[in-house]
């Protein structure tokens, strides 16, 4: 077996948790050959891309020149790399100090406890910048911490006592940070009212259908209603309150125990929840996290998580109401009829793609704590041809008790609906020209061959047309009557990436894809206010055999009107680009560089021989224009 350092996040799960065997192993081999040719009489026409492009055209108007910038190469080179006319700087990194009292980041020891306390987290990833007053306030999410790098200093690459397993927690959770712009250079103020860390620690209230509910009750929290800590977020989503959302996503590998027969119910099971953990050590240091003293402190956690960055004193409330599952982002949209809808992806082989509608109405100014807290959730059932249906998940659809175990259980209940099995729903994007949204499906190498770990079947098909897809897909869809509270929308691919250089059939991806735009597994993915799609990934960086060619992970635009894609960047060696949002003036793109060098090659950002360090940056145009 890999060392379980070197597998991802999905492989851990599959290797601790493997899925069921199939029962039924011909019918669903029938039903993906079925599809797989109807699919393929479709690419007869022209590409994948076509049949978007000329049945389902996009409704954003096609401004004339929509890229201000001239595609780059890609890149293998330990450095960033951007267009002619644009340059790009380093805000913050891993273990950069937000106060005068901390230590600035010591490359010999890596930071201790204390230190990583009150420094900048690790694993940058979702982000936003919020103006308050003539104050600019820039918060993230920490997803995890590179073991291979905070306790590479250490024998083996292994934590050597608590220390080391507190600075690694630590470096977990979220980071706020005033920020400020002079001369084009973008840096932190140390000291600033705003700064702030959301460590495993720290307090928040439950909120929605699960609060009180028993699976939530704790020995340290009888009443069910307030837990410590927000951690492994991946993507985020804002409100139009101005609040940001912190999405919890591999929540299961930091509870482990001792014991390794140690009895997991199915649902545990079904979120990937193990006694061997994943190696962060959390149970050796708090009781809470280990399995045998604490049946249900997994149960708390796994949502979406409100805070208000602009107020230091406020206390942070996660919104059951929105399901608990891996969550990658949280896209949120003001319906015509002023309700709130937010479109949410669960990022596991085989896993589903959810809708939530607020019961209420959102006006400026007025009440928004019932928004995310008082609502319906859905779920996506795709057909293969070109329609959908959102499902209710109530407690007639799921035969479940009640609305509270259905956001505990979230997946369980999607699975009893039938909803379509998706390869990994990443980041959701809503695009602000127009009444449709995009979502990555980064990848899924189990499609038609393997089931989720619910035993859903999981046949090519629909918006997954690849067996064993490695590249990765864009879909979109588009709500009946431009209404995003409407049970039923029509679907289409925007992009399938590929190899064409390695692959003359459907892995070579769409038309919109050729040797000089190519990429594999998109993962984040963000409009800009012009209608300009951005598209991260997070992908195989091997260069290699059928990645030959496709680089570092990048960072592309894409047209929604016509398709074209055209990379903007290129990052360093072993990174994943994550993360994108906007100065309020707009002349600045803030980009986040996640785990470089995380496999042991590369330095970025300090070079040399010195610890590489995830970072976020500025982007800007060298004529100080406008980025989005
Ligand atoms: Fe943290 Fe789904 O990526
Ligand atoms: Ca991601
Ligand atoms: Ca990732």
């Amino acid at each position: 077996m890999k060392d379980l350092d070197d597998l991802s996040f999905n492989e851990f799960d599959e290797v601790i948790n493997p899925p069921p065997e199939e029962t039924d192993f011909d019918r669903v081999v029938d039903s993906a050959m079925s599809r797989r040719d109807l699919f393929k009489s479709v690419i007869a026409f022209g590409s994948v891309a076509a049949l978007g492009n000329t049945l389902m055209p996009s409704l954003a108007t096609a401004a004339p020149n929509r890229f201000a910038f001239d595609a780059i190469g890609t890149s293998t080179d330990d450095a960033i790399k951007v267009p002619y006319g644009y340059n790009a700087h380093v805000v913050v990194r891993w273990g950069d100090p937000l106060w005068s009292s901390a230590p600035e980041f010591d490359h010999a020891s890596r930071g201790t406890g204390a230190s990583q306390a009150k420094a900048m987290g690790d694993n940058n990833d979702g982000m936003e910048v919020y103006a308050h007053g003539d104050k600019t306030v820039l918060i993230c999410n920490n997803e995890y911490c590179n073991r291979s790098v905070i306790w590479g200093n250490r024998e083996g690459g292994k934590a050597t006592g608590a220390d080391d397993y507190l600075k690694g927690m630590n470096a977990h959770g979220l980071t706020a940070v005033e920020i400020v712009e002079k001369d084009g250079q973008w840096t932190i103020v140390k000291d600033s009212s705003y700064n702030r860390r959301f460590t495993p620690d720290v307090a928040m209230e439950i909120t929605g259908p699960a609060a009180g509910h028993d699976l939530m009750k704790t020995a340290a929290d009888p009443a069910g209603k307030e837990v410590l800590g927000t951690f492994n977020n991946c993507g985020n989503g804002s409100t139009p309150w101005g609040t940001y959302l912190a999405c919890e996503e591999n929540f299961n590998g930091y509870f482990a125990t001792a014991d390794q027969e140690h009895k997991m119910s199915p649902e545990m099971k079904r979120y990937g929840v193990s006694p061997k953990g994943r190696g962060y050590g959390w149970h050796e240091i708090d009781p809470r996290f280990d399995l045998a003293k604490e049946a249900n402190e997994a149960n708390r956690h796994g949502y979406v998580t409100e805070v208000n960055a602009l107020d230091p004193k406020s206390k942070p409330k996660k919104r059951t109401a929105l399901g608990r599952f891996k969550h990658e982002n949280a896209e949120v949209v003001v319906n015509g009829d002023g309700r709130i809808v937010v479109y949410m992806g669960d990022d596991e082989r085989g896993e589903f793609l959810y809708r939530y509608v607020s019961n209420g109405v959102y006006a400026p100014g007025g009440e928004t704590d019932s928004l995310l807290e008082d609502g319906k959730l859905y779920v996506a059932k795709f057909s293969d041809s070109g329609g959908g249906i959102w499902l209710e998940l109530t407690p007639k659809s799921t035969g479940m008790a009640s609305m509270a175990e259905i956001c505990i259980h979230t997946r369980i209940a999607a699975s009893a609906v039938g909803a379509t099995t998706m390869d990994r729903p990443e980041w959701v994007s809503a695009n602000p020209k127009a009444a449709e949204i995009y979502c990555c499906l980064t990848n899924n190498k189990n499609r038609g061959k393997k089931t989720n770990a619910g035993g859903d079947e999981t046949p090519v098909g629909g918006p997954n047309p690849r067996e064993a897809n490695k590249y990765g897909q864009i879909v979109r869809w588009r709500p009946s009557n431009a209404d995003h509270t409407s049970d039923t929308f029509e679907w289409d691919l925007y992009v399938l990436a590929g190899n064409p250089s390695v692959h003359k059939d459907i892995r070579g991806g769409s038309k919109n894809v050729n040797e000089g735009n190519m990429f594999n597994s998109p993962d984040g993915l963000k409009f800009d206010s012009n209608g300009l799609l951005w598209i991260q990934t997070d992908g195989n960086y091997s260069n290699e055999k059928d990645f030959a060619g496709q680089g570092n992970n990048q960072m592309l635009a894409g047209d929604p009107a016509t398709g074209e894609i055209r990379r903007f960047l290129t990052g360093p060696k072993q990174c994943e680009i994550t993360g994108l949002t906007w100065s309020p003036d707009r002349r600045t793109m803030f980009v986040g560089v996640q785990h470089p060098g995380e496999r042991g090659e590369g330095h970025w950002p300090d070079g040399g021989e010195l610890t590489p360090r995830s970072a976020i940056i500025a982007v800007r145009r060298d004529d100080g224009g406008l980025v989005g």
